[in-house]
C-alpha cells in the first residue's frame, strides 16, 4: 500500500451499517422494509447533493429526517404512529460492521494514523461512533460541516487533506460508497473501495485498491 501513513474512513455504509436502523424494526415495518431503507438513503444523499450543487445549506440530520419522511410516504407508511421517531432513534446508534473494530485496531497497532471523514455533523457522528465502540480507535474525527459542500464535492476532500495536514496523494481514503471513492480519487487521494457485494465499479476512474471487507483491507497493510 505504498508509503501512506494516514488512513481515512468514510463512516455511514463503511464502518456503520446503514441498513441496521430499518432492520432493527423490520418486524414492525413488514415487507416494505428493504425498499424503505434504500429510499431513505437515496433521498438523504439527494438532499445533501442538491443543496451542495445549489449553494443551499441543510444539516445532515435535517436531510436524514426529511428523507425518512419522504421514504415513508413512498411506501405508504407515513401514518404509522411512532415509526419515524423510532427509526431516527435507531439511526442515531447504527450497528457497526463486525470487522470494523478489529480492522481499526489492527491498523492502529501497525502505526497508521486513523481518521474518519463524514458528511454527518459531529453532534451526530461522535455519539454514533461511540455507541458502536469505535470512537476511541480513531485519532481524528472530521466532517464536511465546515467545507463549502458535502462529499463528493472536491472542496470537501480538500478540507479533509488540510485538516490532516497531508497531501491527498499521501493518504488512503476508504469507503464502501462508490460515489465517495470516485470523489476521493478525483481529489487525488489513494482511494480504497470496500466492495462487500461484488458490484462493478461504475464511475470513470477505478479505485486505487478494491477489497471485499475492512479486515481484508487491514491485512494488506504492513507495519507502517
Ligand atoms: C458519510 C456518509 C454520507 O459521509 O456516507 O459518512
Amino acid at each position: 500500500m505504498g508509503t501512506a501513513s494516514v488512513i481515512i474512513f468514510d463512516v455511514y455504509g463503511t464502518l456503520l451499517n446503514i441498513s441496521s436502523p430499518v432492520a432493527r424494526l423490520s418486524d414492525e415495518i413488514g415487507p416494505q422494509a428493504d425498499r424503505l431503507s434504500d429510499l431513505w438513503r437515496h433521498y438523504q444523499l439527494e438532499l445533501l447533493w442538491v443543496t451542495t450543487m445549489t449553494g443551499k445549506k441543510i444539516s445532515f440530520w435535517e436531510a436524514t429526517d426529511r428523507a425518512l419522511a419522504t421514504a415513508m410516504a413512498s411506501v405508504g407508511l407515513s401514518e404509522r404512529e411512532g415509526l419515524k421517531d423510532a427509526l431516527l432513534d435507531a439511526y442515531r446508534a447504527p450497528e457497526h460492521f463486525d470487522d470494523a473494530g478489529p480492522a481499526l485496531s489492527d491498523l492502529a497497532c501497525k502505526g497508521y494514523r486513523l481518521g474518519v471523514y463524514s458528511n454527518a455533523e459531529e453532534t451526530i457522528l461522535r455519539p454514533a461512533l461511540r455507541s458502536a465502540g469505535l470512537e476511541d480507535l480513531i485519532e481524528t474525527v472530521g466532517t464536511t460541516a465546515e467545507s463549502s459542500g458535502y462529499k463528493p464535492a472536491r472542496s470537501a476532500y480538500e478540507r479533509c487533506a488540510h485538516m490532516l495536514s497531508v497531501e491527498p496523494s499521501e493518504a488512503i481514503f476508504v469507503s464502501s460508497n462508490a460515489w465517495d471513492v470516485a470523489g476521493a480519487g478525483a481529489a487525488g487521494f489513494l482511494a480504497a473501495w470496500i466492495n462487500r457485494n461484488g458490484m462493478p465499479f461504475h464511475h470513470q476512474d477505478s479505485p486505487a485498491f478494491t477489497v471485499t471487507s475492512l479486515s481484508a483491507l487491514a491485512s494488506q497493510f504492513e507495519v507502517g
